[in-house]
């Protein structure tokens, strides 16, 4: 089937709600385009999952601060579309800023307290704005499940709770972090950063693998741990660590010490980008 662009919200809920009408799964797959392989493996999940397959595709302006990138954010619609014809998505939603956020729009989901840690300090309100954005594109394509990426762990935390708490009746699917053979995340922001850039940026799988390796050896405590990962990342010049992070895995408690599932999570910023990964591990 060729790809099915839709930019009406109201049509979109409409063609929802006829395809769940005939019994047929909607996944969707929310993202902010420029479409790169780690957002093609999520949609490739959906659709081993879903008869309908809907990647959303906005650039949504209320998870980004003052000062942050939403200008300049890379946009490539019509090489996403490209890209998204080729893993058997059906539907591209696309909408306008003005169809999802109306002259008048006013409210909002309020995450608390896990949207105002981690990133959350950094980047206040983000998770005001994504989970916002989140809620409306559910409404609007009303899905069976939706599938997040673990690379924003906090994110897909964050939307479990969305979900939870104001009982959406959506399966959230978790996909795996997707790196570059030299093992970087993929990421749309790589648009930002020159090669050389990109091969420092190496180092923060290296300090990942580093901490889930002591913790195999049985290291518990995140001080020596993060310790170490700083000495790894801070020996490339230029490469600069704003956090690093333990916290347990899923509802982001902070950890004194290492155990069950945890999440070390870290940013580290290279070229004036600032880089987010992460490793899920259970000690
Ligand atoms: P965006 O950054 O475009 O990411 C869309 C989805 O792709 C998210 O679930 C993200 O976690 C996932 N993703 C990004 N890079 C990945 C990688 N290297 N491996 C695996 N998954 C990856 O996240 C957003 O957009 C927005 O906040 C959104 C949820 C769309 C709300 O606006």
């Amino acid at each position: 089937m060729p790809l099915l662009i839709i930019k009406s919200p109201h049509k979109m809920q409409a063609m929802s709600e006829s395809y769940r009408r005939r019994g047929k799964t909607v996944g969707l797959v929310p993202t902010m385009g420029a479409i790169h392989d780690g957002h093609l493996k999520l949609v490739e999940m959906a659709v081993r999952k879903a008869d309908i397959v809907i990647v959303s595709i906005f650039v949504n302006p209320t998870q980004f601060g003052t000062g942050e990138d939403y200008g300049s954010y890379p946009r490539a619609f019509k090489a996403d579309c490209d890209k998204l014809q080729a893993t058997g998505a059906d539907i591209v939603f696309h909408p306008s800023v003005d169809d999802i956020y109306p002259f008048g729009y006013g409210t909002y989901v309020d995450v608390g307290e896990i949207g105002e840690i981690l990133e959350g300090v950094r980047r206040p309100g983000h998770f005001r704005g994504v989970a916002t954005v989140c809620a409306k594109l559910f409404n609007i394509t009303k899905p069976h499940f939706a599938v997040f990426g673990r690379k924003d762990a906090q994110q897909l935390a964050v939307i479990k709770q969305v979900v939870r708490d104001l009982n959406y009746d959506i399966h959230i699917v978790a996909g795996p972090i997707v790196r570059s053979a030299s093992g970087v995340a993929l990421s749309s922001r790589h648009a930002y950063l020159s090669s050389d850039d990109l091969d420092k940026a190496t180092v923060i799988k290296s300090a990942l693998d580093l901490a889930e390796g002591l913790v195999g050896m049985g290291s518990r405590s995140p001080r020596i741990i993060e310790t170490a990962m700083r000495a790894v990342i801070e020996s490339v010049p230029g490469a600069e660590v704003e956090y690093i992070a333990f916290n347990r895995w899923d509802d982001l408690a902070p950890l004194k010490r290492v155990y069950g599932e945890v999440l070390i999570s870290l940013v580290v910023t290279i070229g004036g980008v600032r880089l987010l990964d992460n490793v899920i591990l259970t000690a």
